[in-house]
């Protein structure tokens, strides 16, 4: 599914996020508290959005973007290949079953991604693995807003205008159901923080972005 609505993912996320989610990536990269040499593992990078914002932040450190969709990396790749910098690749691969060594990674970020794995207890559980003692997770999430008016009209957007306007852009407009479908039952904030704790995170905080919409979960390795 990723794979056909790759053509079009930025331009829809643009449009659909009205440019917010770049707010929220951005505040992301602010609270990876980031030293020059670390490598960073960008898990579910779809088109490797953050992975070009991390570079842009720190220069210094290296990037993977790891996805499972090659359609989402190939776009990815057009962007990478403009950039023509040996500090970022990507990587086709399962989220679920990292190939990567335990205690190699020293950051791992996760944007709109974590509700999508079939089992995101053991994607976290693979987080834990490869992370280096120190290491810091940070998933940024879709949620549902608490104050019930504002949910009201927020879950209105999510089942009517965005399978409108994304299945316009895209062709594809079951993915844009799909969207709703996923943010509608995916886990609450608290069970998320309870598998985080689970798998073996500690200080773990989570931040909520316009009332609950978005959230940013920040975990630590000891
Ligand atoms: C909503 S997109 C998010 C893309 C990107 N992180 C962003 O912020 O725009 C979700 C991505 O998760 C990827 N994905 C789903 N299951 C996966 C898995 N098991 N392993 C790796 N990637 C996966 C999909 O291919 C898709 O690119």
């Amino acid at each position: 599914m990723f794979t056909e609505i790759s053509p079009t993912y930025d331009l829809t996320n643009k449009i659909l996020s009205l440019g917010i989610d770049r707010l929220w990536r951005k505040k992301l990269i602010l609270s990876a508290g980031l030293k020059d040499g670390d490598v960073i593992l960008d898990l579910c990078t779809g088109t490797a959005d953050l992975v070009f914002e991390f570079h842009r932040y720190h220069e210094n450190v290296k990037i993977l973007g790891l996805d499972i969709s090659r359609g989402m990396l190939e776009i990815g790749a057009q962007k990478l290949a403009r950039e023509n910098d040996e500090m970022l690749l990507l990587l086709e691969s399962d989220a679920l079953n990292l190939p990567l060594a335990d205690n190699s990674i020293d950051v791992i970020s996760i944007a709109f991604g974590l509700r999508n794995l079939t089992d995101f207890g053991q994607g976290l559980s693979e987080m834990r693995r490869v992370l280096k003692s120190n290491g810091r997770l940070l998933i940024l999430e879709f949620s549902l807003p608490i104050f019930r008016p504002w949910r009201a009209l927020y879950l209105l957007y999510l089942k009517h205008i965005i399978p409108l306007i994304g299945g316009w852009i895209s062709g594809s407009r079951p993915a844009y159901n799909y969207l709703h479908d996923t943010i509608y039952t995916f886990a609450a904030p608290g069970e998320v923080i309870a598998e985080m704790r689970n798998v073996g995170f500690e200080q773990i905080e989570a931040r909520k972005f316009l009332n609950g919409i978005s959230i940013l979960y920040c975990g630590k390795v000891d």
